[in-house]
């Protein structure tokens, strides 16, 4: 097995490189994660439904360990995530007292975590939330069905706004009328003019981040399964009703949150493909000048191989994001698209030397950065290729250590959180029997 050059690995080359025995090998032990998908959403994990995030537990007990080997502290050490996701990891850190970073290729990830992770003032989000449901609930005027926009209350300049965001959604989004109910696009596009017209600040992402987490929720598509696909069953949902429910929610959470948080722990996440090492260690560096701390710790999470990729998941929310600089302002959704590892389907050599390469060259960057005795806490799952075990986490295990790493520790983890059905077949049947899939938390030591 060649880990320098992975060309010409074949998909048995990598199923050779994992016919060790980990427990044989590594020191290893077991978590069992068994709380409910709302147990584990405490405080700010609340926000926004990610597809793929792991268990608050899973970070939390990553963060515990590598502090009680004194391998950090809050004083001298900054946390990492370099497949950030919706920022499970940055909250987590956030709790710990730890300040952080993390970068993701997925916009929506990356306002989610920055969103998560602020504290913002209660009575101010109070205030811009009346301010804001006041302007939507009078451009709702009463006869809207037979006279369309016939808006009564506010002013020409509003009224003709919103027709024109509403024209510009149906002139973007071809076939909306397939996801959405005439009315509920309406009502999003309401909120979506009032939301172009908010400063752009901290506030209006806060704003931004419910308006994107209602979407799915009141489209016609499934709520539980990842892909969008349409639910001729699903019931109607007012846009209006459920926004307001979502920011009162919201705000009640951001009161706990900064009685539990403080202001001065801070969390930068960004945009940015993490297998492109100079801006990697760009976005390194500027996190070590403005804290004047070592990452001591990178906490990661990459897309499970054949299991799915992720931006196609988010293609509602994309289409009604055309005008925020804070999805579109740095890259095109294909420009998103090309730079994402692809995990899914795993179905030839080539593809599986990619996804490789992909990580190995994610990892190096962080082994460039990371502090010496550092750690890297990667987890991953296992896959099934031509109903094959495909034990990736093995495989990755010796990639990181063609990179230098050491293993510290294997934590095996019970996977009922992740049996839903966003589980795809190909990772469904997990056990945690030997010589079945497995998912993993791998510590690596620098
Ligand atoms: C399993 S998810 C991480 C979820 C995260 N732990 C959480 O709890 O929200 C994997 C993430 O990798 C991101 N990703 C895929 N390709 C990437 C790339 N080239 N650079 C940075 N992130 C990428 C995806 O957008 C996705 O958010």
């Amino acid at each position: 097995m060649n880990w320098e050059q992975l060309n010409d690995n074949t998909i048995q080359d990598y199923i050779d490189s994992a016919s060790y025995d980990a427990k044989e090998k590594y020191n290893c032990d077991y978590l069992d994660v068994s709380e409910t998908i709302s147990e584990l959403a405490y405080l700010t994990h609340d926000y926004f439904r990610y597809y793929g995030k792991f268990p608050s537990k899973v970070a939390k007990y990553i963060i515990d360990y590598v502090q009680g080997k004194g391998v950090i502290s809050p004083q001298t050490d900054f946390i990492f995530d370099n497949y950030n996701g919706s920022g499970t990891s940055l909250v987590e850190a956030k709790i710990a007292g730890y300040s952080s970073g993390g970068i993701d290729i997925n916009p929506f990830g990356v306002l989610a975590s920055n969103v998560k992770t602020n504290n913002l003032d209660d009575k101010q989000l109070q205030l811009r939330f009346c301010e804001l449901m006041g302007k939507i609930k009078a451009s709702d005027s009463p006869d809207m069905q037979q006279t369309f926009f016939s808006f009564e209350g506010i002013s020409e300049a509003d009224a003709s706004g919103i027709r024109d965001v509403n024209k510009q959604v149906y002139l973007d989004f071809p076939d909306i009328d397939k996801w959405f109910d005439v009315d509920v696009i309406r009502e999003l596009s309401t909120i979506k003019y009032y939301l172009l017209q908010m400063p752009h600040d901290e506030y209006r992402e806060f704003f931004l981040l419910a308006f994107f987490s209602i979407i799915r929720r009141v489209s016609k598509a499934h709520d539980a399964e990842v892909r969008p696909h349409v639910n001729p069953k699903k019931k109607k949902r007012n846009a209006y009703e459920a926004y307001e429910k979502k920011l009162i929610e919201m705000i009640s959470t951001m009161n706990s949150w900064n009685q539990v948080t403080a202001k001065t722990v801070e969390s930068h996440a960004s945009i940015c493909d993490n297998s492109d090492s100079a801006r990697v260690s760009g976005q390194i560096a500027t996190l070590k000048n403005s804290y004047h701390k070592e990452m001591g710790l990178v906490i990661s999470h990459p897309p499970y191989l054949n299991c799915f990729d992720y931006i196609p998941v988010y293609r509602l929310k994309f289409l009604w994001a055309f005008g925020f600089e804070e999805i579109y302002g740095q890259l095109s959704y294909q420009e998103i698209k090309s730079e994402e590892i692809r995990s899914y389907p795993a179905s030839n050599d080539a593809f599986v030397n990619n996804y490789f390469r992909h990580n190995i060259d994610a990892y190096k960057a962080i082994y460039d950065n990371l502090k010496a005795g550092g750690y890297c806490c990667v987890v991953m799952g296992d896959c099934t290729i031509n109903k094959e075990l495909f034990s990736v986490h093995k495989m990755l295990v010796k990639a990181m250590e063609s990179i230098g790493f050491t293993v510290d520790k294997i934590t095996y983890r019970s996977t009922a959180y992740g049996m839903g059905r966003y589980a795809y077949k190909h990772r469904a049947d997990y056990n945690d029997k030997d010589g079945g899939k497995q998912d993993a938390i791998m510590f690596f030591k620098k």
